[in-house]
């Protein structure tokens, strides 16, 4: 079976991508499927196996490190040294049986992908379409979760940089300072702030501004941040619960947290909570799958209260993959070792 893993992409999380598939690439069982690799550079081009080899395993200085957990992998800064590959080996003319995207963010998790294989009749390991599109949009994610009666944290709307007297206004007495300012539509804490007044408000807008029109101004859970990984189909299933405490040098769980900083965080799995905590944070998260239309995996980050409520953060619909990251760690401690992990995620593609 030949799988085209699909990496690299224009969003933001294009180094955190590179990451991803590099892990994939590394732990995929030959002996049953054939990888062909499809980059993407940050412009946009696509390139096909030998030709991605330079976004796979650059090194040059503008290169950064993701070493959590002391294990030090270079991310590299994706220049365009690769060229463009004549039209008629245009990956999108290879042949493939089933497409993987590991592209995070905008261009790639958000059914822009999904929509190319649903195209060319190609399966396609993950959400379709509107999982993707739905899941991708925090603003729109949290509507479907509302009218599930789930639990998310309060927020409001700026659009288009409009952050007016009346909405600042809205902002400071319903939802208080501090605030989270996060475009809608982005990952890995991309252009993400917290803003404890109005002056850092405005700033953080119009940072969030730079990757999103549409911009969440969300108030503060204070909660402890336990993820869950759900797998399947029309019967998903939870792994365990992970929980992530990111150090206390950081305002929260930020990209350098995450990617940057080797103390940056610390991941707990299984998550020191109660069972039946444990219990009710693995039923949320495979009723939020089922509620934004999701397919295959999608990873589900929440909050845990002190009083025991459950509000959900976010989703991912293709979560990182990087060898430090939560999703494929859950499945380990679950029991499915990450070969077989990427087995599942194909077979749940064909089937
Ligand atoms: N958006 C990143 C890749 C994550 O959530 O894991
Ligand atoms: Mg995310």
């Amino acid at each position: 079976v030949k799988v085209g893993i699909v990496f690299g992409g224009r969003s933001a999380e294009h180094q955190v991508s590179l990451q991803s598939a590099k892990s994939i690439i590394d732990a995929i069982d030959r002996t049953r499927y054939e990888p062909v690799l499809i980059g993407i550079t940050e412009q946009g081009q696509w390139l096909l196996n030998d030709a991605t080899d330079f976004l796979l395993n650059a090194t040059d200085p503008k290169t950064i490190e993701l070493n959590r957990q002391g294990q030090p992998v270079t991310l590299a800064a994706g220049d365009q040294r690769g060229s463009v590959i004549p039209t008629t080996q245009s990956p999108i003319n290879a042949q493939v049986d089933v497409l993987f995207p590991v592209l995070h963010g905008p261009y790639g998790e958000d059914g822009s992908i999904q929509g190319l294989a649903r195209l060319a009749n190609l399966p396609c390991v993950g959400s379709g379409i509107l999982g993707s599109a739905v899941g991708m949009d925090k603003d729109i994610a949290k509507r479907l979760l509302i009218h599930a009666g789930l639990n998310v944290a309060d927020y409001e709307v700026v659009r288009n940089g409009q952050l007016t007297e009346a909405l600042i206004e809205r902002i400071e007495t319903r939802l208080q300072y501090p605030v989270f300012v996060k475009p809608a539509n982005m990952g890995s804490s991309i252009g993400v702030s917290k803003a404890e007044n109005r002056e850092a408000l405005i700033t953080a807008v119009a940072d969030a501004a730079r990757f999103d029109p549409k911009i969440l101004v969300e108030a503060l859970v204070v909660g402890r941040e336990i993820e869950c990984a759900v797998l399947g189909n029309d019967t998903p299933e939870a792994s365990v619960c992970g929980e992530i405490a990111a150090n206390q040098t950081h305002a929260f769980y930020d990209y350098d947290a995450k990617y940057i900083d080797a103390d940056g965080a610390v991941l707990s799995i299984p998550a020191a909570i109660s069972d039946e905590a444990s219990e009710r944070i693995r039923e949320i998260s495979k009723q939020v799958f089922t509620t934004l239309e999701c397919r295959g995996l999608t990873r589900v980050d929440v909050f845990l209260t002190d009083a025991g409520e459950v509000v959900i953060n976010e989703v991912n619909t293709i979560p990182g993959f990087t060898k430090i990251s939560m999703y494929p760690k859950l499945w380990e401690h679950s029991g499915l070792p990450y070969p077989k992990l990427i087995d599942r995620l194909i077979q749940l593609a064909i089937d």
